[in-house]
């Protein structure tokens, strides 16, 4: 009895992943193929990794004192007992994949873009969720703050031609490490002396990293980060003169920007260059996008000493910001009596569809106005109806649903008529 009731129980969705439905997946694709094209305007290919990868990799990459690391990676172990975890993010799979596949050695740019899900153990809310996508782009090699801010305005062509509205874009300079240890002394100093009002998580943070305090979301946390060393004030020449040139770049592509000394980003990694594109349309989950230098993970992964920066886009964010465009497929719907009249409508259709026609074939026992009221509340384009006569005589009845327009023909001459309005 128990087991019959558990069979019957619904399972649903886990909870922070979201099914995409055929009525939304249409503008996943239109908003995939915007942004795909842009990206290899400016020279990206696309670039797949696995969706799981050694958990050491993002203990190295993504780094061992980030919120991902400690709290939400989803981590299990194989049947060879390895441990593995399903990505996070994507940056580290591509640094290792570069490594691996040696492509540092190809005569190509070495710019790559994907778009697909990545997973974290996050508590879910509007704009978060524990499966969601990101499209993610990552140049290497480019030492050049130009390439710093070609990337901004590459997000920001992309944003303007999905009519996302309007965004801003917070820009900061982490250091390097040459510059940072001098801070994070200072900073160490400064948070050990409110260590008591932070929460216990940051309390750990004040000697394992207090760069990580600022990504903390509790609100005294918040406020006392507030007070605390800018890194800004603290950037080596070699920091600042970049900084200065990457501003001086989005001055000359009249991106508007805000400085924001707070801006860490919650990843280890980074190295001077860090931004975010912000949007109002969000609620409390505003970052669509956001990214910056990592100069060293190459070299730290035992590769060679390349240069790089990157962004990554969360895809349910930028949906729910962009102007949707309704697309609805145009198709033909068969209307037949009887089993020969069906076969012919098979044949049919297979015959249409070989050549570019949608068309949709219910196999139901439904009489003819059952059928015709059917492809009215499809919103069929077009009906074909192959009743006894028609078959037998090798010509067809097309009907356009939205004039009422009627054409007879054989399957050559209506074929000719569908591409025509297609
Ligand atoms: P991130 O800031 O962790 O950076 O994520 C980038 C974007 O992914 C966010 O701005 C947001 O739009 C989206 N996102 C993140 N977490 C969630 C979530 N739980 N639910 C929905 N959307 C989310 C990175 O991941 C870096 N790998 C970016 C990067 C690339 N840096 C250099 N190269």
């Amino acid at each position: 009895m128990r087991e019959e009731t558990q069979a019957k129980k619904q399972i649903d969705a886990i909870k922070g992943t979201k099914d995409i439905l055929p009525c939304e997946a249409g503008e996943w694709r239109r908003v995939e193929g915007v942004t795909k094209g842009i990206f290899e305007l400016y020279g990206y290919r696309e670039l797949r990794a696995p969706v799981f990868e050694a958990t050491e990799l993002f203990e190295r990459g993504t780094g061992q004192t980030s919120d991902i690391v400690i709290k939400e990676m989803y981590t299990f172990k194989d049947k060879a007992g390895r441990s593995l975890t399903l990505r996070p993010e994507y940056t580290p799979s591509v640094v290792r994949s570069i490594i691996e596949n040696r492509l540092y050695l190809q005569p190509e740019p070495m710019r790559y873009y994907y778009i697909g899900p990545m997973f974290r153990y996050d508590k879910p809310q509007k704009g978060r969720y524990r499966q969601f996508h990101q499209v993610d782009i990552e140049v290497f090699g480019e030492k050049d703050p130009a390439i710093d801010a070609e990337i901004i305005e590459m997000a920001h062509h992309l944003l303007k031609t999905l009519e996302v509205g309007e965004t801003e874009t917070l820009v900061n300079s982490v250091g390097c490490a040459a510059c940072r240890p001098a801070y994070l002394r200072e900073l160490r100093v400064e948070a050990q002396k409110v260590k008591e009002a932070l929460c216990p998580d940051c309390q750990r943070k004040v000697i394992a990293n207090p760069l990580r305090i600022f990504d903390c979301k509790v609100e005294t946390c918040r406020e006392l980060s507030r007070t605390f060393p800018q890194i800004i004030n603290f950037l080596c020449a070699e920091c600042e003169e970049h900084f200065k040139l990457f501003c001086s770049y989005l001055d000359l592509y009249q991106i508007a920007y805000r400085v924001e000394p707070h801006l860490v980003r919650g990843l280890d990694y980074y190295t001077k260059t860090a931004f975010e594109v912000i949007s109002g349309k969000l609620g409390a989950q505003n970052a669509l996008l956001g990214g910056g230098r990592y100069d060293d993970m190459m070299k730290q992964f035992g590769g060679p000493d390349i240069c790089a920066i990157g962004f990554a886009m969360g895809m349910e964010r930028l949906l729910s910001a962009v102007k949707p465009r309704v697309t609805k497929n145009s198709f033909l719907y068969f209307v037949y009596m009887g089993e020969e009249s069906k076969k012919a409508a098979m044949g049919l259709a297979r015959y249409f569809r070989e050549n570019g026609i949608e068309c949709l074939l219910e196999f139901k026992d439904r009489g003819l106005k059952n059928q015709l009221s059917r492809a009215n509340k499809l919103e069929a384009n077009w009906v074909l109806i192959a009743g006894e006569e028609e078959v037998a005589r090798n010509r067809y009845q097309i009907k356009n649903m939205k004039t009422s327009e009627q054409k007879e023909g054989s399957r050559e001459e209506i074929l000719k008529v569908l591409l025509e309005n297609k």
